[in-house]
């Protein structure tokens, strides 16, 4: 068995006696030297990137890139990753290099601005991830003209999501703007992708979900609004997202929840309440979790009030204490009398 590698074709040969290894050596080194001629004028590769022909695949990872390297990018290539590079830009041009694109990962990088007819020559596109980059404002019709179905904006500086960045309609089934400096949300952005599965938004300045917005997300499975500044949350907020399985709410500033506002939550695994400003809940908050898992219920670093209102809860979590996280580290902040005490080792007599 013999190895040859020439930079990004690699030949293997078997012979079967050694007496005729010299004169095969001689032929194959000819062939040798036509492979590897030919090899590089098909199946070139970017330098500084590395190519994975049987996958269709072409790697950019932390190298000094500063331009996009349209040069010898395989036109057939399928996932095009470059990440950690110091590119500033990517244009339509550059990208109708590879028409046959499915996946784009573009992680931490120093794009700035993209162009609205960006995707124009990648009509297979499904994936786009910008993660990590320094995008503000992106001109409308940016995301219409591929058949996104995962869109990451994680980790930019949006401060706007704008319904015009999208077609009607849309294909996302997956969407993450967490990380950005969004203060709303629009009813009209979120219309536009009524297949949504996965929606992030956590770590922005949200301050209010519009009454009704999530409406159209019937199939909404995962919601994420950790972080931000949300201090309440309209009654018929979830009426429409009944097939959510995971609500994340950690972090923000609720001080109250409507009584009825989890009531169509049926399928509801989990839902993250903690570090909040929560006194009480209502009577009948939690009645309807019936699918909740075990710690699936997180109300941990609020503001507990052990008072009459707190009835409810504490008769709650003591039948279905596997439900709750760490129950035990729950504290009543007040009343005088009872503020330090954990909320589990309440009687009901005490309230
Ligand atoms: C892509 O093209 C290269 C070079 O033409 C070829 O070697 C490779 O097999 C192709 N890959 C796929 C998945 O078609
Ligand atoms: C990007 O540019 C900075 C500043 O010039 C440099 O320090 C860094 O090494 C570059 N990154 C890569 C991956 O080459
Ligand atoms: C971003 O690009 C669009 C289209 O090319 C252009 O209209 C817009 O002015 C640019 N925005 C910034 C902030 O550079
Ligand atoms: C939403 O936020 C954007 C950007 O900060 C702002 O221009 C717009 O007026 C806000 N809309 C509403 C309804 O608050
Ligand atoms: C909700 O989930 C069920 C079970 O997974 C599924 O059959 C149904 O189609 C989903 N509803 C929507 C609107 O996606």
């Amino acid at each position: 068995m013999t190895q040859w590698f020439c930079g990004s074709c690699s030949l293997t040969l078997t012979h079967p006696t050694s007496s005729i290894c010299n004169d095969t050596m001689k032929v194959f080194g000819a062939v040798l030297v036509f492979l590897a001629y030919f090899g590089h004028a098909t199946s070139a590769c970017p330098a500084l990137c590395q190519c994975y022909p049987r996958r269709a695949e072409v790697v950019c990872n932390e190298v000094p890139l500063t331009v996009f390297p349209v040069e010898s990018l395989p036109e057939n290539t399928s996932t095009l990753t470059i990440q950690f590079t110091n590119i500033t830009s990517i244009s339509e041009q550059d990208l109708n290099a590879t028409p046959r694109l499915k996946q784009l990962h573009l992680f931490s990088n120093h794009l700035n601005n993209l162009s609205s007819h960006l995707l124009r020559g990648v009509p297979l596109l499904t994936t786009l991830d910008l993660t990590g980059n320094k995008l503000s404002h992106l001109p409308a019709e940016v995301f219409s003209h591929a058949p996104l179905q995962i869109l990451v904006l994680k980790n930019n500086l949006v401060e706007k999501a704008d319904a015009a960045w999208l077609p009607d309609n849309s294909d996302l089934t997956w969407l993450d703007v967490s990380g950005n400096h969004l203060t709303n949300i629009s009813g009209d952005f979120l219309q536009k992708m009524p297949h949504l599965e996965n929606l992030d938004l956590s770590n922005n300045h949200l301050v209010k979900i519009l009454a009704n917005s999530l409406d159209p997300l019937i199939k909404l499975d995962r919601l994420n609004l950790q972080n931000n500044k949300l201090d309440s949350l309209d009654a018929s907020l979830f009426e429409s997202t009944r097939n959510l399985t995971y609500l994340f709410l950690s972090r923000n500033r609720l001080t109250y929840l409507p009584p009825n506002i989890f009531q169509k939550l049926t399928q509801l695994k989990h839902l993250s309440l903690d570090d909040n400003q929560l006194s009480s809940v209502p009577p009948g908050l939690l009645d309807h979790l019936n699918a909740l898992e075990d710690e699936g219920l997180d109300l941990t670093a609020n503001p507990w009030v052990c008072d009459g209102k707190m009835a409810y809860l504490l008769k709650w979590l003591q039948n279905n204490q596997k439900k709750a996280f760490l129950p035990e580290t729950m504290i009543c902040s007040g009343p005088q009398s009872l503020k330090g005490r954990s909320v589990m080792s309440l009687t009901e007599t005490e309230l």
